[in-house]
């Protein structure tokens, strides 16, 4: 009797790993979708892989900053602030971004981003596309 008990309660340990184990692995092939979906919702311009890519990056490095104007970064869609920046040139403005300027971080946060990620980051911003 009691090794009948015990062998049940190992069964059901199992059953319910099994059950964690597929949710886990729903989960997680469940998320990119979700998050790619939600930022062509947001941008429906950026509908190539390469742009919606960077705009993810985007959304989690540089949003926290450029979308409330923290420590005065310029912000998202101001057009008149982005176009002053915008003439410095697009090599200066990189450069900026990769070392950082005052109070923007270097790489804005952003490790695993290619100066083409910037670029479509940039662009994004200052409404230039
Ligand atoms: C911690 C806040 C913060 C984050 C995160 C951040 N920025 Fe900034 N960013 C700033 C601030 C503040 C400035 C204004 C710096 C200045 O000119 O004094 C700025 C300026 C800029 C500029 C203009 C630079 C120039 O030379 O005028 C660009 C381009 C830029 N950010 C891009 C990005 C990108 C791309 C990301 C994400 C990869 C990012 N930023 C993430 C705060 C941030």
């Amino acid at each position: 009797m009691k090794a009948l008990s015990l062998r049940m309660l190992v069964l059901r340990m199992l059953a319910l790993a099994f059950i964690l184990w597929l949710l886990s692995s729903s989960l997680s092939a469940a998320e990119p979708n979700l998050l790619g979906d939600g930022l062509s919702v947001t941008n429906p311009s950026m509908s190539n892989s390469a742009g919606s890519e960077a705009m993810a990056k985007w959304a989690r490095s540089c949003a926290l900053c450029h979308i409330t104007g923290e420590a005065n970064a310029p912000v998202l869609g101001d057009t008149e602030e982005w176009q002053q920046r915008l003439q410095k040139g697009e090599a200066a403005l990189l450069n900026n971004v990769v070392n950082g300027i005052n109070s923007m971080p270097p790489l804005g946060y952003c490790m695993s981003c290619e100066a083409a990620d910037f670029r479509v980051m940039i662009d994004y911003m200052a409404g230039v596309k």
